[in-house]
């Protein structure tokens, strides 16, 4: 955990202001913890300068518990309201939160109910904005015909191997925020894929990565716990990506289906339609 939080704050002195996080992954307090460091030792005035996203696990995902999960993870982050709040994934699952879960553990998602907790969440001020992460476009469509608001953000992984044209297509043209993961392919263990930070096309692979899916009109969100890596992955403003670049990348071969992601995505995306 110390590990996390001093990685946090390394990234705060480099100048970093936006932190994702979830309940799932338990970095919640961490960040915390980093907040209260960096607002002690004068690198935050307060809270309010940074932008804050967590995350609605799936163990959550029905009436009832979407704002005691909200409040439990504002208790951790020790803070009053996040910036925005997001469906971690559009599944329910039984019991504890996990990253691994078979179809047994799978339960019939409630997307009207979901969606009115975090509608209150947003009426009640403890989050800015609310969104969803991993929703591919029908059950895009399906939130839109319900929503009184509609999704702000859809986080999905995203890298040059996993371009989702698509999904971006469809985002922009109804006003939801991309935001990738995986930027850079992740550590490819739940999800994600190695493949990425070795592709023979692409010199200086991450911060060309992280500035065509910027030049995409996407947000990203890299993760390291390596110094020169968090100032590296910080160096992509001020510059172009030129012609050729972008076309080389978009005629990268996309891998499709199990290849594509290893993981959370993908039986959420593919496997499990409920
Ligand atoms: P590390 O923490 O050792 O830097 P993603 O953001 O796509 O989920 O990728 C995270 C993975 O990519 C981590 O394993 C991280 O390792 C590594 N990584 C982050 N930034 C860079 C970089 N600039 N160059 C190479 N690898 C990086």
């Amino acid at each position: 955990m110390k590990l996390i939080e001093t990685a946090i704050f390394e990234a705060m002195k480099l100048g970093y202001r936006h932190f994702d996080t979830a309940s799932l992954y338990q970095s919640e307090h961490p960040l915390g913890q980093a907040i209260s460091r960096a607002i002690r030792s004068g690198i935050l005035s307060n809270c309010d300068e940074l932008f804050i996203t967590t995350k609605l696990a799936a163990a959550d995902t029905y009436p009832g518990a979407v704002v005691p999960a909200l409040r439990k993870s504002l208790s951790e982050l020790g803070i009053k309201y996040v910036d925005l709040y997001l469906i971690h994934a559009p599944v329910r699952v039984k019991g504890e939160k996990r990253y691994v879960f078979t179809k047994e553990d799978v339960m019939p998602f409630d997307s009207k109910g979901t969606w009115e907790g975090m509608e209150q969440c947003y009426e009640l001020g403890l989050a800015k904005s609310i969104g969803v992460c991993n929703f591919p476009i029908d059950k895009l469509k399906f939130l839109l015909s319900h929503a009184k608001i509609p999704p702000s953000v859809n986080q999905v992984e995203m890298h040059p191997l996993w371009q989702q044209n698509e999904l971006i297509d469809f985002c922009r043209k109804n006003c939801i925020h991309v935001g990738a993961y995986s930027p850079l392919g992740g550590t490819g263990s739940f999800w994600g894929n190695r493949g990425v930070l070795h592709l023979k096309e692409i010199e200086e692979i991450a911060r060309i990565c992280l500035r065509w899916a910027l030049e995409r009109g996407v947000s990203v969100l890299p993760k390291s716990f390596n110094k020169e890596r968090l100032k590296e992955n910080k160096d992509i403003f001020g510059w172009r990506l030129s012609e050729d670049e972008v076309q080389i990348i978009s005629l990268i071969p996309q891998l499709v289906g199990d290849d594509a992601s290893h993981g959370l995505a993908r039986p959420i995306n593919q496997d499990i339609n409920v």
